[in-house]
């Protein structure tokens, strides 16, 4: 009797047990275990556990599963492009990029230290914009501590390599970096940053703590 007591109570709880097993956010549902499975080979260039070793190459750890599928995707359909990472998309499915993404959201990002030169120049901008050029804070769309907007897929910035940043907001810019249909967002900021902001930011967040 107890027994089919016990068995009785887990099928009930069944459909809550596979909901928490779905790791990763509503947006994107991937499971993070069999993300992992696959991460073996990202490591080769973003690290282990998603904590890149090169400047060159950005970390993935910790950044939120709707931003990270949405690059996946778009290295895959061929809208962003690198000669590094677009063969690695090519053969993902659309699941394996769900469980990717998932995988690293779960990761923790390694930050790094901000420059003492770059504060002065950087905080104002990622906490206030500058009203008269017509900047937006940073932080209004990444949050003050650089963890992004995960339900709106607005990456987390925070803890990442100063080298990458600074190529991406350049690229941002140009209007080069407009891959996704994010991309637009992001493009009418960076396209009023003078290169010395551009340089102070980047630093400044590869020091920002997530906490
Ligand atoms: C051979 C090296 C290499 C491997 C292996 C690799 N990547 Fe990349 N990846 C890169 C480079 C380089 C970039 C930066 C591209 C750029 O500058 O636009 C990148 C960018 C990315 C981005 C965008 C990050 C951001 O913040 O916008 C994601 C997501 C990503 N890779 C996921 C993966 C996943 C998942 C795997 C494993 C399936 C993987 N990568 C394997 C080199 C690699
Ligand atoms: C109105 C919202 C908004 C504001 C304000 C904003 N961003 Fe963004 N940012 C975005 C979005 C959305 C993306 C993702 C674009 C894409 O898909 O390529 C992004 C992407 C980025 C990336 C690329 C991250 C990566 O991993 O490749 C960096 C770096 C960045 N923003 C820095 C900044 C900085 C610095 C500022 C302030 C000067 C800023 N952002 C202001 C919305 C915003």
């Amino acid at each position: 009797m107890k027994r089919l007591v016990l068995a009785l109570a887990l099928a009930l709880c069944a459909p809550l047990l596979a909901a928490a097993e779905t790791s990763g956010d509503l947006f994107v549902k991937g499971e993070a275990a069999a993300g992992e499975k696959l991460a073996g080979t990202c490591a080769a260039c973003h690290g282990p556990a998603g904590v890149s070793g090169n400047p060159e190459w950005p970390s993935l750890a910790q950044q939120n599963a709707r931003y990270t599928f949405e690059q996946l995707k778009a290295f895959k359909e061929g809208t962003r492009k690198n000669p590094l990472m677009s063969a690695q998309a090519a053969g993902l499915t659309e699941q394996n990029m769900r469980d990717l993404a998932a995988y690293f959201a779960e990761q923790t990002a390694k930050p790094g230290v901000a420059s003492e030169e770059s504060v002065a120049i950087a905080e104002p901008l990622y906490r206030a914009g500058d009203l008269e050029r017509g900047i937006l804070g940073c932080a209004g769309c990444h949050a003050p501590n650089g963890v992004g907007n995960p339900a709106a897929g607005y990456p987390k910035v925070a803890g990442q390599h100063a080298t990458y940043t600074a190529k991406r907001l350049r690229a941002y810019r140009s209007g080069e970096g407009i891959e996704t249909a994010h991309g637009k967002i992001m493009a009418a900021v960076a396209e009023k940053l003078t290169d010395e902001e551009i340089d102070a930011l980047a630093s400044y967040l590869n020091g920002l703590q997530i906490r």
